[in-house]
């Protein structure tokens, strides 16, 4: 199996590299990557098999270097002699920024890109299969507090909180009008959190948002609604066996399902053992998320049901230089909120079913004990400032 691989150097990309290049079925994993020079993108393709120690096999991993953002990405693609016996697509790439300032570009990388990608695979003489990783956030907002099952998306009539869940959905939309139905294989995976292993996580981005929770310790959240949350080691493993598998079906949910799904009220209590110095985590209700942002931007009025939290507005006071730094902050978080508002568990039976070999994930608030070193660590405000 010759493999061409995009978005290797991204979160659930480098999961999916390491565990392919171990495969003995796979005998070349192509990875189309960004860089300047031949140097640099073989710096980038090591330094993911270095952050875990893993072997890296250079026979085996060879780097395209390219930009889904270039106008003559197929004509490149198709003149490249050393590429055209891929027979899988893996297409991790995506700009996954929940920030409105980068609406353009998540439509240009999750549209434009993965089209030229499709009219790449469409001219290839041994192409088999695009595994497209979407996500299961494609059901949209309006769907809440209950089990969502593959066939309920894609569906153009879903409202989406961010321009990245609507990109996602429509480029499940071009795999079905570019490629015949046997060549499409969908993994969805839910939210992907840290690593259940006691290694660096390959990405802060969710775990930047646990940080920031645990750093407010008054959330206005629903902490009871269930939040569908894996680890990137559980997902990558499971999209290889979903690749390799007899499958029943072309769409499968990557997901805690109910049987593992957590809460915040639930992760609360993991950190609330581990941070014992803060204040114990309290959720109010979602609505004071208005009265906390005014309070932040030092125009909430006296008679405010804020102000009865005394005890967390003395600590704000005291874990910020300025009230300024936590508006920055909840401007972040506020997205991730109103995801976990949702309560959305996305069911998982299909690929338990149809994959045997791929067991339930770990549930987060028992594999997050193996993560707090590194919530530790994490710059809150950078991670803020810099989507
Ligand atoms: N993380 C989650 O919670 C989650 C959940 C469900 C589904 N997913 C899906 O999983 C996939 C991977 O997500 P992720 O979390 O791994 O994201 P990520 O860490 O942000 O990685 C994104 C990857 O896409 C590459 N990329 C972005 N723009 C590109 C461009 N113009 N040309 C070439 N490559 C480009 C990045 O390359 P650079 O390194 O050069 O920037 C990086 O390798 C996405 O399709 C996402 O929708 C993720």
């Amino acid at each position: 199996m010759n493999i061409f691989l995009t978005g290797a150097t991204g979160f659930v990309g480098g999961e999916l590299l390491v565990n392919l290049s171990q495969k003995a079925e796979v005998e070349k994993i192509y990875c189309f990557l960004r860089a300047s020079s031949d140097e640099e993108a073989l710096k980038r393709l090591e330094n993911i098999f270095t952050l875990h120690d893993d072997f890296f096999d250079a026979e085996k991993i060879i780097p395209v270097i390219g930009d889904l953002f270039d106008e003559d990405l197929i004509k490149s693609l198709l003149t490249n002699k050393m590429i055209a016996d891929t027979n899988v697509i893996i297409h991790s790439a995506a700009n996954t920024s929940f920030s409105k300032i980068y609406n353009d570009v998540v439509e240009k990388v999750n549209i434009g890109g993965l089209e030229k990608i499709l009219l790449w695979a469409k001219q290839l003489k041994h192409f088999e299969t695009f595994l497209y990783i979407g996500t299961a956030t494609i059901c949209g907002n309006d769907i809440k507090l209950r089990i969502v099952h593959e066939d309920e998306s894609p569906n153009i009539h879903a409202r989406h909180l961010v321009k990245y869940t609507y990109t996602k959905m429509q480029g499940e939309l071009l795999l079905h009008r570019h490629l015949p139905e046997e060549k499409i294989l969908i993994a969805r995976p839910s939210i992907i959190m840290g690593d259940s292993r006691q290694v660096v996580p390959r990405s802060p981005v969710i775990l930047w948002a646990v940080a920031t929770i645990n750093l407010l310790r008054f959330v206005p959240v629903n902490a009871d609604a269930s939040l569908d949350m894996i680890p990137v080691d559980y997902a990558a493993e499971a999209i290889v066996k979903l690749l390799f598998a007899n499958r029943k079906n072309n769409v499968y949910h990557i997901s805690s399902g109910k049987t593992s799904a957590t809460s915040a009220h639930l992760l609360s209590v993991s950190l609330d053992n581990y941070f014992k110095d803060k204040p114990r985590f309290y959720f109010p209700d979602k609505s004071l998320i208005n009265q906390v942002k005014l309070w932040a931007k030092k125009r909430l009025t006296e008679e405010c049901e804020l102000f009865a939290y005394g005890e967390y507005l003395d600590y704000w006071n005291k874990t910020f230089t300025h009230p300024g730094e936590l508006r920055i902050l909840l401007a972040g978080l506020e997205p991730y909120l109103e995801f976990m508002n949702l309560g959305q568990v996305f069911d998982n039976s299909r690929l338990l079913e149809d994959v045997p070999s791929v067991k339930q994930s770990p549930p987060a608030h028992v594999y997050i004990n193996n993560c707090m070193k590194f919530i530790e660590k994490i710059d809150i405000m950078e991670g803020a400032v810099n989507p």
